[in-house]
């Protein structure tokens, strides 16, 4: 049943050139990448501190290319609103992020009142089964294979069977969700996290390397990915 398995690519432009955001879009959407992935960062969840809506919103009107936004923030139900008014295909925040579980669904609720999708994000540390709570409300999951804070980092193995995990879940939910992996994402490890059945990578660093070209590397991105699916079935069949 491999036929109908697609991998995408999510570009994360945390690593790009800020200077010239108008050029990275470009590029990006040059390099084949089916998605921008949007790293919102807010020096208190994480220790890095990135951009707020305003500047999703002009990625916004930079390209049609769907927009998915990674919140990596305290409190998202409190900026939600802000978030999706940039009118953003997805939203993602973490599954840790609110400590009462009520904010976590009333963001849930904001998003889809929006008209996006809505996600949760699963940082290394924490088992997938931190969703299940909201598991028929979820369009997408996003297993961190970093620590969220940084792009360019190495990816974490043992995060990989989370996938599965996720994906799993997912298909019991009955939505089409789709299972995201964040971090350390590239053609070295694209076949890993493939043949954990990954639908979206999401790719930062490794479309900016210099002397890279990041068409190539979106295209052996989704091959290799796609290989480690195909050699996984084939395996279990
Ligand atoms: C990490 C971010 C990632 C990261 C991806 O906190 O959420 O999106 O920028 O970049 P690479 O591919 O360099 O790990
Ligand atoms: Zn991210």
């Amino acid at each position: 049943m491999t036929d109908n398995h697609r991998v995408l690519v999510s570009a994360s432009i945390l690593n790009a050139d800020f200077s010239r955001l108008d050029r990275v879009v470009h590029k990006m959407e040059r390099s084949g990448a089916d998605r921008l992935h949007l790293d919102v960062m807010d020096g208190h969840f994480v220790d890095n501190i990135t951009f707020g809506p305003d500047v999703v919103a002009a990625f916004r009107r930079l390209t049609e290319l769907p927009l998915d936004v990674h919140l990596m923030i305290s409190q998202p139900a409190r900026y939600m609103e802000r978030f999706l008014e940039a009118e953003p295909e997805t939203v993602t925040f973490h599954v840790e992020a609110e400590a009462a579980a009520e904010r976590t669904t009333s963001a849930i609720e904001a998003i889809h009142a929006a008209g996006a999708e809505a996600g949760l994000a699963v940082s290394p540390d924490t088992p997938v089964d931190a969703v299940d709570p909201w598991l028929s409300e979820l369009d997408l999951i996003m297993i961190m294979s970093v620590y969220p804070g940084w792009g360019g980092q190495g990816f974490i193995p043992e995060t990989a069977p989370k996938i599965a995990q996720a994906r799993a879940k997912l298909a019991a939910a009955g939505r089409g969700g789709l299972v995201h992996v964040d971090g350390g994402v590239s053609s070295k490890t694209a076949q890993i996290v493939g043949s954990h059945g990954i639908d979206v990578c999401v790719v930062g660093s490794a479309l900016f390397k210099r002397g890279r070209d990041a068409a190539d590397e979106v295209e052996r991105v989704k091959e290799l990915a796609l290989l480690g699916f195909e050699s996984n079935t084939a395996g279990a069949r």
